[in-house]
């Protein structure tokens, strides 16, 4: 088992702290009032009342003296910035694309490809579209398909890439709807699938696939790294191969790629998108001037694209990705020892707690999966996030009905390099308690929702 350092069996962070940000402690009390005036939703708390803020693992990372210092070596000028060139580089290097569009984040360079790509009727098919990539698509009246394997919606399901598109469904797919497909979309690690991998044979057979029918290959490769991590462990042929080596060849199969460098880009802001088609480049380009800025900042000071140039390198480091993925394992197996349901195996960013499980006894239209949330912040002032009826129930316009999502989840998302294993170890001990004494939750009701993306806004009330 020896994967320490010096052929010791402990991981270690495979860094060490320099500065340090105070966390304020809350009691119980003083939760209570302040989720009361939230609306009972953990959207409207303000972080500075959270003790391990979980939301997100995305913008969150705690960057290194090396990203700090770029920071100050940024280059700002307007055209043609040298932090340009630094990114330009570094993005080519693990890519192989020719053309590097930087933006704001993943979700710009997301709308900037499917408006250029848009045509009457069209589809994107995809293991799971990310809610900002479906909505994106949807926005341009074109239709998001997701097709994961069977395994990938069942929780408990082992299986060494649960994030895996199923082959046959995308092939009969690709013929049904013929000139219509804009393009397959492989997201990597499949996020809202419980942060699962996609093998590199999977890769591989999807791209052939969409291109033997015409179709664009595009990864969704916010956490490429992880991703790589993921197929050197379990991948058949894999285990001595170099991460930098892993990810260029995921990279190598696809036409174009979308990246959010808030999660494996370890930078606060930024993303990109990368293709080899010059014309493609051409048309995004024009796009992103009208709304992102000029081709060689694309909505970003110059000091955040020395922050991911020096990202990227760094999240290729075999000792970084152990570690990573290690913690959110060691994570997911203090909770597993103990009988809390998860989503199984434990993925690359993120544990997520099946909360229709952990509250069985709570119909969906109360909300266990925001009741569950919302107790892990009284007990202990952790933040997570629903991914369940509120974040995905639809109404049904005839019968009025909610229509639910397949899965009532939790995810804990864990920022990059920022918490230590004690505040796991906490967090873990947080959630025994809550799962010991769960038949006393009530559930809650809803008092006030937007008509889109209702969960950042809703309020509610304990039934
Ligand atoms: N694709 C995936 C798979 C994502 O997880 C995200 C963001 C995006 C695209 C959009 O990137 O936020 O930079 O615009 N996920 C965050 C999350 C918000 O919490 O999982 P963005």
């Amino acid at each position: 088992m020896a994967q320490g350092p010096g052929g010791y069996e402990t991981i270690i962070e495979p860094f060490r702290i320099k500065s340090v940000e105070q966390l304020r402690m809350t009691t119980r009390a003083e939760r209570e009032r302040l989720l009361a005036a939230a609306g009972w939703n953990l959207f409207l708390v303000r972080a500075e009342d959270v003790l391990i803020d979980l939301l997100t693992d995305s913008g969150t990372s705690s960057m290194s003296a090396e990203q700090w210092a770029g920071i100050m070596r940024g280059d700002e000028s307007y055209a043609g910035s040298r932090s340009f060139f630094a990114f330009e580089a570094e993005v080519r290097r693990i890519t192989g694309f020719a053309n590097v569009i930087p933006t704001h984040q993943g979700r710009a360079a997301e709308k900037i490809l499917f408006n250029v790509l848009h045509r009457p009727g069209g589809v994107y098919l995809g293991n799971t579209h990310f809610d900002t990539t479906r909505a994106n698509i949807e926005y341009l009246g074109d239709e998001a398909v997701d097709l994961p394997i069977p395994e990938g919606v069942v929780p408990a399901r082992i299986h060494p890439f649960k994030g895996n598109i199923d082959l046959a469904r995308l092939e009969a797919d690709l013929a049904r709807h013929g000139e219509r497909v804009c393009g397959v979309i492989l997201t990597v690690t499949n996020n809202s699938g419980g942060g699962q991998p996609v093998s590199m044979a999977n890769i591989r057979e999807a791209s052939r696939l969409a291109r033997a029918h015409g179709a664009l290959f595009i990864l969704d490769a916010c956490r490429f790294a992880e991703n790589a991590y993921f197929i050197q462990q379990r991948e058949e042929g894999c285990a001595g191969r170099g991460i930098l080596e892993i990810a260029q060849e995921m990279f190598s199969y696809a036409d174009a790629a979308t990246m959010s460098a808030k999660k494996d880009g370890l930078a606060n802001i930024g993303g990109f998108l990368a293709c080899h088609d010059d014309e493609l480049a051409a048309q995004a380009r024009n796009l992103l001037i009208l709304t992102e800025g000029f081709p060689t900042y694309g909505g970003l000071a110059g000091r955040d694209l020395e922050a991911i140039a020096q990202g990227l390198r760094e999240v290729l480091d075999p000792d970084y990705l152990r570690y990573r993925v290690r913690s959110v394992a060691y994570f997911c197996e203090k909770l597993q020892a103990r009988g809390v349901p998860l989503i199984l195996p434990p993925g690359g960013h993120a544990v997520f707690i099946d909360a229709g499980a952990f509250l069985d006894f709570l119909p969906r239209e109360q909300f266990p999966g925001v009741v569950l949330a919302n107790e892990l912040y009284l007990a202990g002032g952790i933040r997570g996030v629903e991914i369940g009826t509120l974040m995905f129930g639809k109404r049904d316009p005839a019968t009025g009905r909610t229509i639910h999502p397949p899965m009532e989840l939790v995810r804990l998302a864990v920022p990059r390099r920022v918490y230590t294993q004690s505040h796991v170890d906490y967090a873990a001990e947080v959630i025994l308690d809550v799962h010991a004494r769960r038949r006393g939750l009530r559930g809650l009701r809803l008092v006030h929702e937007a008509p889109f993306l209702r969960h950042f806004t809703a309020r509610l009330e304990p039934v």
